[in-house]
């Protein structure tokens, strides 16, 4: 008899085993892991003979969810089948176990520690009582768990910022308020300041992100090199994989251009190429142009010259003021700057998927 069967050959397993002590088991086993093999090893333990009731693919999405099961059910039974504490492993379509209790009518009923005896299904116990098996809850194995799994899987999708500001920290907000709706897929691991009472340190505080104010030194429109190696040890402390300038009043020379090749970007008030550099609603304004906006782009040694990623227009009135103009030019900057960061973490998580294939068929 193989290892894997179906409803017939299942409610034959007592004639099979005559005499020996049957446990049977069920679940999902959706992504085998290592709490898995331990919990069956115990379940096996327990009697001569272990059964597991499977859940199909239709029971697994009923009980979990449309993204369940990881793996589909013919992969789940083969994999169990193969592990030597398992001797038969059989597929049930029903949301519980109940019927194929009934059918094998094992010895002993073996559950995880999620379970008590109180919140086992009534049905389920009803169906146990009937047949005279035991039921056993044995320990979870701690810290393994496939909720555990995929949420560290999915800490690992998300990629890692490090946000630096001079001022409130509008666009800081904005990129935290997009991660909070579930759009962008990324977390600010730090945000640093070269500013003591920067509004975007005490936004930081706000939403619980780690954030360091840095003295900047004795320049007023760039940093120190001791200083740019100071943010660069910070950023790399936190792990981060791209630097996010939202409202960073000073360029960034060698040492963190070096350190963050290709990956480091800036948002800035108007639509590059044209008017770079301080003012540049003003200046659009004075150059009496009718449209302005805002472009998100990757930083270079220049000043606001590196390759664009995104822009957004914006109108200019005919009664516009300076601060007018700016404030809605800071509301598409809201808007651009979380898509941009969406747009690279989607194409990064592409990347890493891909490399995932790749190493399946190596
Ligand atoms: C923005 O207007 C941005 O374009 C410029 O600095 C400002 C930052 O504002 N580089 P905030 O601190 O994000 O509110």
């Amino acid at each position: 008899m193989t290892k894997i069967l179906d409803r017939t050959e299942a409610s034959k397993v007592g004639a099979l085993h005559e005499g020996k002590t049957i446990v049977f088991t069920n679940g999902c086993f959706d992504i085998l892991h290592v709490g898995h093999v331990r919990y069956l090893a115990a379940a096996r333990r327990l009697g001569d003979v272990l059964v597991v009731g499977l859940n199909s693919d239709d029971s697994v999405r009923q009980l979990k969810g449309p993204g369940r099961p990881l793996n589909p059910e013919e992969d789940r039974a083969e994999i169990l089948a193969a592990l030597e504490a398992v001797n038969h492993v059989v597929v049930f379509n029903e949301k519980r176990a109940t019927n194929l209790v009934r059918e094998l009518a094992p010895n002993i009923y073996a559950k995880g520690g999620d379970y008590t005896t109180d919140t086992l299904d009534p049905d389920e116990v009803a169906a146990l009582r009937e047949i005279g098996a035991r039921i056993e809850i044995l320990p979870l194995v701690r810290g393994k768990s496939t909720t555990g799994l995929l949420k560290s899987n999915s800490a690992a999708m998300k990629l890692r910022l490090g946000v630096l500001g001079s001022g409130k920290g509008s666009n800081f907000r904005a990129i935290m308020e997009a991660i909070k709706e579930g759009w962008v897929e990324a977390e600010v691991r730090i945000v640093i300041s070269d500013v003591e009472d920067a509004g975007i340190l005490k936004l930081a505080h706000e939403f619980d992100v780690p954030s360091r104010y840095v003295p900047p030194g004795r320049f007023r429109t760039k940093l120190e090199s001791e200083i740019e190696h100071q943010i660069v040890q910070i950023l790399r402390d936190r792990d981060v994989e791209l630097v996010v300038l939202a409202g960073f009043m000073r360029v960034l020379k060698e040492v963190l251009l070096n350190a963050f090749p290709g990956r480091i970007i800036n948002i800035h008030p108007s639509l590059l190429p044209k008017f770079r550099g301080l003012y540049a609603w003003t200046q659009a304004l004075n150059a009496h142009e009718k449209v302005t906006g805002c472009t998100v782009h990757y930083v270079d040694a220049g000043v606001d010259t590196g390759e664009i990623l995104g822009q957004r227009t914006v109108a200019i009135l005919p009664d516009d003021t300076a601060e007018r103009l700016h404030a809605r030019i800071q509301t598409a900057e809201h808007l651009l700057l979380p898509s941009v960061i969406a747009e690279i973490a989607r194409k990064r998580s592409n990347r890493s998927s891909t490399s995932d294939e790749r190493d399946k068929r190596g």
